[in-house]
């Protein structure tokens, strides 16, 4: 077997972490390199082996060095959705250009034709990964179904899951799955490319989540299904900023026209482990929501 240097990118990140964390308990500290703006906050992995670097894709001179000696690059998204594709297209040419031979890439369902404000950024990242010749892993993460936590404990104050899904059903897939996926693809040996849906074990409307909620939780809570100005007004009502409310509409769009529906067996076949599903998650997390 080859020698691989696995290098996540990102990594002081929550999702970031979590890979390492995931690598950390299958491969030797010293094959992994973790990159980030801040490598103060990754003190801890350094301590434990991990080579810790600087760099910043907006910094394109850190990268040269950064992504020396990796084989296999793990590039996470950037936050700075609708302004991040330079910052990965920088990434992209300097792992070519490190000799990186197989990037992986977290991305979004249906990339090219979803509503979600985020997925222009990932199609137009996908296809620079495309069109560089590295080989690809490209992971399309459902909605994280951390992302519930916030919009329960709404629903648990007012009785009310606001949503504009229209039934439609998203299988929401936590953090700990993605990084699992994420890790699972850094260590294996295949060039092979690859697009794949990352979901959680099933796909849940917001009636099942106000369902499953309201039993876990003792109390009703109803799923309300609005038109699209009436949710964006509930939630710049509630005080969230309009960017804010664009950005949970336009994933609610795409639940609706069943972008988030797919099921998939990545997280399973890539990390050998059963993904978590939504009751058994909101169990876990009960008090975050009644807090
Ligand atoms: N599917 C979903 O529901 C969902 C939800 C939220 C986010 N996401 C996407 O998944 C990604 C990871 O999620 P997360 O929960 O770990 O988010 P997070 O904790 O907010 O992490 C943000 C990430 O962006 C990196 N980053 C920002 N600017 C950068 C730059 N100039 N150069 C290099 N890296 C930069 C950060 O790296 P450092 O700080 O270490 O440099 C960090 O890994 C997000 O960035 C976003 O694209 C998906």
């Amino acid at each position: 077997m080859s020698k691989k240097t696995l290098l996540v990118t990102g990594a002081s990140g929550q999702l970031g972490r979590l890979v390492l964390d995931e690598l950390l308990t299958q491969t030797d500290a010293a094959q992994i390199i973790a990159t980030t703006r801040n490598p103060e906050s990754l003190a801890d992995y350094a301590a434990k082996g991990v080579n810790v670097r600087f760099a910043d894709f907006d910094q394109p001179e850190s990268l040269a060095a950064a992504f020396a000696g990796a084989t296999r690059l793990l590039l996470i998204s950037t936050d700075a959705v609708g302004a991040r594709v330079e910052s990965h297209r920088r990434a992209i040419e300097a792992a070519t250009a490190a000799g990186v031979k197989h990037v992986i890439y977290t991305s979004w369902p249906q990339a090219e034709q979803s509503p979600a404000l985020v997925a222009p950024d990932h199609a137009a990242t996908e296809k620079i990964i495309h069109d560089s010749g590295l080989g690809y892993t490209i992971l399309r993460n459902n909605l994280y179904t951390e992302n519930l936590i916030g919009s329960l404990k709404g629903a648990l104050a007012s009785g009310v899951l606001a949503n504009a899904s229209g039934g439609g059903q998203a299988a929401y897939v936590t953090r700990l799955d993605c990084a699992r996926a994420a890790a699972g693809a850094l260590l294996l040996d295949s060039l092979e490319n690859r697009t794949l849906d990352v979901s959680g074990p099933e796909a849940y409307s917001n009636a099942d989540v106000a369902r499953i909620a309201s039993e876990l939780l003792g109390k009703q809570i109803q799923s309300l299904d609005l038109d699209d100005a009436a949710y964006k007004q509930a939630l710049t009502g509630a005080g969230l900023p309009e960017f804010v409310a664009d950005l949970l509409l336009s994933f609610e769009q795409a639940i609706r026209q069943g972008d988030a529906a797919n099921v998939s067996t990545a997280v399973q076949d890539l990390s050998s482990q059963t993904p978590i599903d939504l009751p058994d998650f909101l169990k876990a997390h009960l008090a975050e929501i009644q807090n």
